[in-house]
Parts: C-alpha cells; sequence; structure tokens
C-alpha cells in the first residue's frame, strides 16, 4: 500500500464514521504565540477543545503536516525520528470518547490494514482503568500486553492534554536491541509506537495547572511515515515511498548505494528527512532567518547541506531534491508542486551561501577539535562556536553535534555571552546607522524617473547600499538602504518623521524603520532584512506600517491648528522656528518675547480642540507660488518652495504651505492636549502637545498621578483639595506652635548665658556657645542677649550642620569704649579656619573646623580684653 493509499483510507475510514475530512493546515500556526510550528495534527484545534470557538462539525479528521526538532539529532540514527512528518488524526470535540477511538482504533489496524493482532501491544496511563477495560474486555487484548505507563499523558505546551494509549507493534526479534529488558518503550526500533489515542479533558494553563474540561475530546495521532512502512515491509520510514526516492537521488549525485556503509546511509536518511521539511516549510512561506521559525528552517537547510559534504558533494545538491519532494506530495496537496521554484530559489540562496564558507569553518573546526585531542581537552571554548556561527554561518547546534561526534562539548556559557555582545554591538550599530548613514556615490543614477505615490503597493528595487556600499543583494541581519523605483513611504522632511513599514520580496522581507531623502529629494528607506535575501531588481510589495502614520498625520494637523491658535491668541508675530512630529507626539518652536500664560494656554487649546470638533475637512491643493501667497498661507521663514507648491487649508481657520501627511478631516485628531510650554532660547517658545491615543495616555497618566496623590493624603480625589488645605493650615499651625516652643528654649538659652556674665573693665560681656538651628536662631539670641544687657557685649557660637557659626554684637556705649564687633569675630572665625568680619555693632561669620568652637570662644574672649585695654 502506498502512502498516499494509506493517507486516502485513513480519511475515508473516518469519513465512514461521520468525521469531516479536513487537508492540512498550514505549519505556521495561527494566532497562537505559543506554538513556533504546528508540531501535532491537534494543534490549530486547540480552541475547539477548550471551548473557546465552535468547531464546523464536532467530529473532524486530517493528515496535519508537522514539524518537530526536540528528536533532531536521532534523526537518521533510528528508523523512526523525523524533523517533518505527517500526522493521521481523528478529533471529537465534546461528542466520543474513549470507547469509540479505542474501538475505531483497533477496527482500522486490524480490519482494513490488516496488522496481525497478536503483534499489537498497547499503553494505557497507570490510573486509566475505564482504557483498561475497554481493551481488555471490548478488543479482548490479554492483560499482558496492556502497559501501564507512567508517562502516559499526551501535552504540547498550554492548552488542552490529557491521559494517553499508544499502540505498538512488535516488529520482531530481528529488529530488536537484543537486550533481557527490551520491551514496549525500549528505545530500540523492535516495537514501534503507530498510535496515541489522547483523551483531552484537562486545559493547561501557562502557569502548569490542570483545569478539567467542559467536555471530553478525543485527539488522536498516528503516523503515517511509521506505518506505511510497517505495511510496506520496510526496515524504516526512510524506505518508504515517503521518502525513499530522496534517498535513490541523492545517492545517486553522491556516486555511493544505499545500504553499504552505516555512515553514508545515516546521512542519506537525515537530508531525506531533512528535504522534505524544507521544501514544505518554505512552501508554507518560512524564509530562513536568525530568528524562530527562520531559525529552524536556517538549521535545517544547513545540516543537510553538511552532510551531502560529508559524503563528498561539493557542488550544490539540495535544489533537485524540490522536484523529487514534489513528486511525493503531488497527489495529497495539489498546489504545492505550483511552489516549486519559488522553494528551489530559496533553498539555492541558503545552500550557496553556506557552501562557500562550509569547507573554511569546518577546517577552522576540525583544527580545534585535533589541538583538543592532543592536549586532552574536552570542551570547545563559545568564542570559537560564536566565530563558527558568525562568519561562517553554523548553527551552534551543528558545532554541537560535529563536537558530540567526537565525544567532544561546547562551552554554551561562553558561546552566549559572545552572542549577547554581538546583539548588544549590532543594536548600537543600528542606532549609529540611523543617526548617520553613509551615502555611497550615486552620480550614476538617473533619480528623476523615481517617484513618490501615496497609493503605490509594488515597486522595484533599484538600488541597494549597505555600510556605504552599493550592493547586488543584501541578508538576514543587514542593515540597508533601499531605493525604490516608486514608493508610498513619507520620507522625514518639515519635522515630520518618516514612515515605517514592511518590503516583502519574493524571498525575504526587510523592516523599513524609516525613509529619508537624499540632496536631490530621491527617498531612500533605512532597514534591516529580518528574513531571506533581496536583490536588485526584486519586485517588492510595500506595506506602510499605518498606524504608525495615522498617530503622525493626527499630530501633524494639529500642529497646524496650534499655529492658527497661537496667533490668533498672541498676535501675528508668532512664526513658526521649528517644529517635530513624531508617532507620539508634536513639538512647536514659535518666535514670542514672554511666556504664555495659563489662561492663553488654555485659550489656545480650546481654539484648537473647537476646530477638532468641527471635524473640519482638511483641503490639500497644489497651486503656484504666487497664488498660495495671494490666499494668505503661512509659510515658514527663509524656506524655499518650488514653482508649485502644496497648500492645506483647514476651513477658514489655518492654510499653510506643507508637503506632509495629514487626517483628511480634523475631527480624526480626536482631542488635543497642551503638555509642556517654555522658553527655549531669546525670543522662542516651545509647546509640546499630544493627540489621539497620545493625549488619551498622558491624560490617563494625570489622572494616576491625582490618585496616587488622593491615596497619600487617604482620601478621594475630589476631596483633595479641602484634604490639602487642611494639611497645610495644620503645617502652618505646627510651624508656629514651633516656633513658639523654640523662642522658648531660646529663652532658656538666654538666661543660662545670662547667668554666666562677666564683667571686663566695667563692661558687661556674655560669651558662650548656644545649640540653635541655623544663622538666624544664633542672631536673635545674641539679640536678646543684648536687649536684656541693655548696655556690653555677647559673642555666641553655634555648630550648625558641619560649620561653626559666629555672631558678635555690641551696644553703642561700649563701642565708644573700644570695642569692635567686627573684629572681635574675625578673630573668632580665624582661629575655626575662616574668616569674615563687619559692622563694630554686629558682625556674623562662619568657619570650617566646628570642633575649634572652644578655642575661637577665648579668642573672642582675649581680643574683647584687648579692645578694652
Ligand atoms: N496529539 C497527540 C500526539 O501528538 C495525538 O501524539
Amino acid at each position: 500500500m502506498s502512502g498516499n493509499e494509506l493517507r486516502k483510507k485513513f480519511l475515508d475510514f473516518f469519513a465512514s464514521k461521520n468525521h469531516l475530512v479536513l487537508s492540512s493546515f498550514p505549519l505556521v500556526p495561527e494566532n497562537d504565540p505559543s506554538l513556533l510550528l504546528i508540531g501535532a495534527g491537534m494543534a490549530p484545534f486547540k480552541p475547539f477543545f477548550t471551548g473557546k470557538m465552535k468547531p464546523p462539525h464536532v467530529r473532524i479528521s486530517t493528515s496535519q503536516k508537522c514539524v518537530r526538532t526536540g528528536d533532531i539529532e536521532n534523526v537518521g540514527r533510528t528508523a523512526r525520528h523525523h524533523t517533518f512528518f505527517e500526522m493521521l488524526g481523528n478529533f471529537s470535540f465534546g461528542d466520543y470518547f474513549k470507547k469509540e477511538a479505542i474501538t475505531w482504533a483497533w477496527e482500522f489496524l486490524t480490519e482494513h490494514l490488516q496488522m496481525p493482532e497478536d503483534k499489537l501491544w498497547v499503553t494505557i496511563h497507570p490510573k486509566d482503568n475505564e482504557a483498561f477495560a475497554i481493551w481488555r474486555n471490548d478488543i479482548g487484548i490479554p492483560e499482558e500486553r496492556i502497559i501501564r505507563m507512567e508517562d502516559n499523558f499526551w501535552e504540547i505546551g498550554p492548552g488542552p492534554c490529557g491521559p494517553c494509549s499508544e499502540i505498538y507493534i512488535d516488529l520482531g526479534d530481528e529488529r530488536g536491541c537484543g537486550k533481557d529488558n527490551c520491551g514496549v518503550g525500549c528505545n530500540c526500533d523492535r516495537f514501534l509506537e503507530i498510535w496515541n489515542l489522547v483523551f483531552t479533558q484537562y486545559d493547561r494553563d501557562e502557569d502548569g495547572n490542570y483545569t478539567p474540561l467542559a467536555k471530553k475530546n478525543i485527539d488522536t495521532g498516528a503516523g503515517l511515515e511509521r506505518i506505511a512502512s510497517v505495511l510496506q515491509n520496510k526496515n524504516s520510514n526512510f524506505e518508504t515511498d515517503l521518502l525513499f526516492p530522496i534517498i535513490e537521488h541523492t545517492a545517486k549525485v553522491a556516486g555511493i548505494v544505499y545500504g553499504q556503509s552505516a555512515k553514508t546511509d545515516v546521512s542519506l536518511k537525515v537530508i531525506a528527512d531533512h528535504g522534505r521539511s524544507m521544501a514544505v516549510m518554505i512552501g508554507d512561506g518560512i524564509l530562513p532567518s536568525n530568528e524562530g521559525r527562520g531559525y529552524v528552517l536556517r538549521r535545517i537547510i544547513r545540516r543537510a547541506v553538511r552532510h551531502g559534504r560529508l559524503m563528498g558533494i561539493e557542488k550544490t545538491f539540495l535544489v533537485d531534491i524540490v522536484d523529487v519532494v514534489t513528486g511525493i506530495f503531488a497527489q495529497a496537496w495539489p498546489d504545492f508542486a505550483e511552489k516549486g521554484e519559488y522553494i528551489k530559489k530559496v533553498i539555492r540562496q541558503e545552500e550557496e551561501r553556506f557552501q562557500t564558507t562550509l569547507a573554511q569553518g569546518m577546517e577552522l573546526l576540525n583544527g580545534h577539535i585535533e589541538r583538543l585531542a592532543q592536549t586532552g581537552g574536552k570542551v570547545l571554548d563559545g568564542a570559537v562556536a560564536f566565530q563558527l556561527y558568525d562568519t561562517f554561518g553554523f548553527p551552534w547546534e551543528l558545532t554541537l553535534e560535529i563536537l558530540a561526534e567526537h565525544n567532544l562539548e561546547l562551552d554554551k556559557q561562553a558561546f552566549d555571552r559572545a552572542m549577547n555582545e554581538q546583539r548588544e554591538r549590532a543594536r548600537a550599530a543600528r542606532q549609529a546607522n540611523e543617526e548617520r548613514v553613509i551615502i555611497p556615490d550615486l552620480s550614476g543614477l538617473n533619480t528623476e524617473q523615481f517617484i513618490r505615490d501615496e497609493s503605490t503597493t509594488q515597486a522595484n528595487i533599484v538600488l541597494l547600499w549597505k555600510d556605504g556600499k552599493v550592493v547586488e543583494e543584501v541578508h538576514d541581519d543587514d542593515n540597508v538602504a533601499i531605493i525604490l523605483d516608486v514608493t508610498p513611504f513619507y520620507a522625514e522632511s518639515g519635522g515630520q518623521v518618516g514612515d515605517s513599514g514592511l518590503f516583502t520580496g519574493p524571498l525575504g522581507k526587510v523592516e523599513i524603520m524609516t525613509a529619508k531623502k537624499l540632496p536631490d529629494g530621491t527617498i531612500y528607506h533605512l532597514g534591516r532584512v529580518s528574513e531571506g535575501t533581496l536583490k536588485t531588481g526584486d519586485t517588492v510589495s510595500t506595506e506602510i506600517d499605518w498606524k504608525k502614520r495615522s498617530h503622525i498625520t493626527r499630530n501633524h494637523t494639529a500642529t497646524h491648528l496650534l499655529q492658527a491658535a497661537l496667533r490668533k491668541v498672541l498676535g501675528d508675530h508668532v512664526n513658526q522656528a521649528g517644529s517635530m512630529v513624531t508617532p507620539e507626539r508634536l513639538r512647536f518652536d514659535f518666535t514670542h518675547f514672554a511666556p504664555v500664560t495659563q489662561e492663553q494656554l488654555a485659550e489656545v487649546e480650546m481654539l484648537v480642540n473647537r476646530e477638532v470638533l468641527a471635524n473640519n475637512q482638511v483641503e490639500k491643493m497644489e497651486t503656484t507660488q504666487d497664488k498660495a501667497k495671494e490666499m494668505g498661507a503661512t509659510a515658514l521663514f527663509g524656506e524655499k518652495y518650488g514653482d508649485i507648491v502644496r497648500v492645506v487649508r483647514i476651513a477658514d481657520f489655518s492654510k499653510e504651505l506643507c508637503g506632509g501627511s495629514h487626517v483628511a478631516s480634523t475631527g480624526e485628531i480626536g482631542i488635543f492636549k497642551i503638555s509642556s510650554e517654555a522658553g527655549i532660547g531669546s525670543g522662542v517658545r516651545r509647546i509640546e502637545a499630544v493627540t489621539g491615543f497620545g493625549a488619551l495616555e498622558y491624560i490617563n497618566s494625570r489622572e494616576t498621578l491625582l490618585l496616587t496623590a488622593a491615596n497619600l493624603l487617604k482620601t478621594r480625589p475630589e476631596e483633595i483639595l479641602p484634604r490639602l488645605d487642611g494639611v497645610l493650615n495644620s503645617v502652618k499651625e505646627l510651624e508656629h506652635e514651633l516656633a513658639l516652643l523654640k523662642t522658648k528654649l531660646a529663652k532658656g538659652e538666654v538666661q543660662n548665658l545670662l547667668d554666666k556674665v562677666q564683667t571686663i573693665q566695667n563692661v558687661r560681656v556674655v560669651i558662650g556657645a548656644v545649640a540653635v538651628n541655623d544663622a538666624d536662631g544664633l542672631r536673635s539670641v545674641a539679640d536678646m542677649i543684648r536687649e536684656q544687657l541693655g548696655s556690653g557685649v555677647v559673642g555666641l557660637s553655634a555648630v550648625i550642620g558641619d560649620k561653626v557659626n559666629f555672631v558678635v554684637m555690641a551696644t553703642k556705649d561700649v563701642i565708644a569704649r573700644g570695642i569692635h564687633a567686627g573684629n572681635i569675630v574675625k578673630a573668632a572665625a580665624s582661629a575655626a579656619g575662616g574668616g569674615g568680619g563687619g559692622r563694630p555693632d554686629m558682625a556674623q561669620a562662619g568657619a570650617k573646623q566646628p570642633e575649634k568652637a572652644g578655642v575661637a570662644l577665648e579668642a573672642m574672649l582675649n581680643i574683647i580684653k584687648q579692645q578694652l585695654g
């Protein structure tokens, strides 16, 4: 029975059991970020199992294309492992359950495929007595061929899952490992699992919690290639008609015969498996790259190239496999063959790229492997693996596999480190690139023919450059500049940032970060190749990031409204001095000679929003320079416009010369909100504002601020003002109380010092240290003492922070006796490492050495004695 016949027989069988037969879903999952690739028949049906969506029928059957790479190292080494395979499956969404699933599986295998009953074994979950009873009583399998296995629970990431029951076929002693404990579950090829019946009754969430599903379901998976190998009596899947044509073809290319060397057989099998994988993946729209699915594909292609080399194939050979693969699937998927030429192109490029560096890379790696062998080392430096990756395109897993063949390991941590460093460098380079683009010599280019046309969706690549040099083609991860013959992209100018978006070519994609203009006005696009390859001459579809553009247009039209409103509110002297329109905000610089008051800003905001709500049409018209002037359109100071200019008019409110992007009518702006106003130079002010979602975000963040403040004040936002008033009042009261207390304390200090008054030459002198918080406090203590003394001199010190302050005051009569406060304070301060001076009646000073405060007071006393002497 051919593979095609088997597939059809399976689907027909389940159609006869009232199943809706669907064709295979593409390998790229739709709306399921938890999966990179479809790896099981049930994967596209997850929402039907969980009940999130209603299936077209409660019973469905498919033969699903699957890719799994978890076992990639085993591919070619066992009879049954693949990266690509087809999974035959029947599914019940809340309809039939264990009994029917088991009965039908048995019926199909034994009656329709005539598999010998006595060679079939089954496994069940240890706790699944229900399945046990069905197998033993209803089907009649002897107990000893029903095996309870702990790991009979099936799940793939988060989503529907449940206990399962597997069907195995015993292929006989001669296929086994011969070990005593060989049996079902052994890794060898004797007991072949051909069907897995999953009793899907749980939903697993991201955190690993299992919730029972409302309805019980069935999900089964039978390996098409495995069953074919049994029916076709082959030693492995690779010898069935689903894979063998590739082996035959490749063996011919390599000039070898299959079955003569274990080593080349492995390579032939790897190529057969990988050949199918790569063709089907590319057919489903995946392109080689260094990320995600693209990386899986790249790894598969490069692994296959290497195995070709291992068999001595020096030229490119994978391209020719594509026809063999499309031939194998011609019957199952008629439209697959139509993609053949495209698939070949992608493979040719990737293969050629890798071929050129593979030999060099292998030489480098072999050198390191030899050295390790000589020194007895076991671990390859991560930096070498990184060099292989970066310079020679070796997926690190490939390096790892080659090392494993020599019983060596890889320092993966060092590799990861090198990889991260490179990512960091690349990001920095991209940023720098954005800032400073090196433009190559383009003098030979007739740029006049290149145009901008907003309605364009397809264009041709006229020129590519990279690192300042014109190149013919660019590959994934390249930072590139692109000129198209026609582009819908807006290039950065007049303060408006350039558009972003995506170019999709026949064999690759570029994410466009921005578009700019050459000095002659030709638009070029800056981007990074995210997948595959692009060449000069390629036709690309041009997709603008419309979301970003719509934010930009809102902000740009609002800028015009803002300028008009400012002129109305502030006067005609307002002229644009610069502007910046990004998706996030608008910035408008203008001439004005005083701060804009709150009231004026509110009025401007109100005027603009009135225009927004009026939902006026934004008219764009081309006219001559002179006509535009006649119309009274606002133009920038000193800006040169061509003969024909574009006027953007919004009702009678605003008329400006402008080539930028605008909304169709003002209502699209949604709301306009000024976020800041400030002076940025003499006579120039800057307003920043937000519109649409940006305004909503701004207002929301303000609201959050208010809520947080209310929370801090332990009240609701509405109560915030009375509460704040209350808080401020009580602060005032507390301050008053504090002042009273301080005065009381100070009075105490005053009394203490007065108690220690000395009399020198009949003059009353108070000298001492006080504890106060600041210079003011010190002064007021001195004041009080002077008052109390009536006649005399007072000199005080106080340590405040890490300094010491001094104050000296003298009454008039003692000044007449020779006392000079300024000189006294000077002597004190200099004793503590400072300086100062002042008037005869009052002086203060500070010094940096508080530890010298005592010495300073002695100095005070001494100089007073001198002055009175
Ligand atoms: N979903 C089950 C499997 O992949 C049938 O084995």
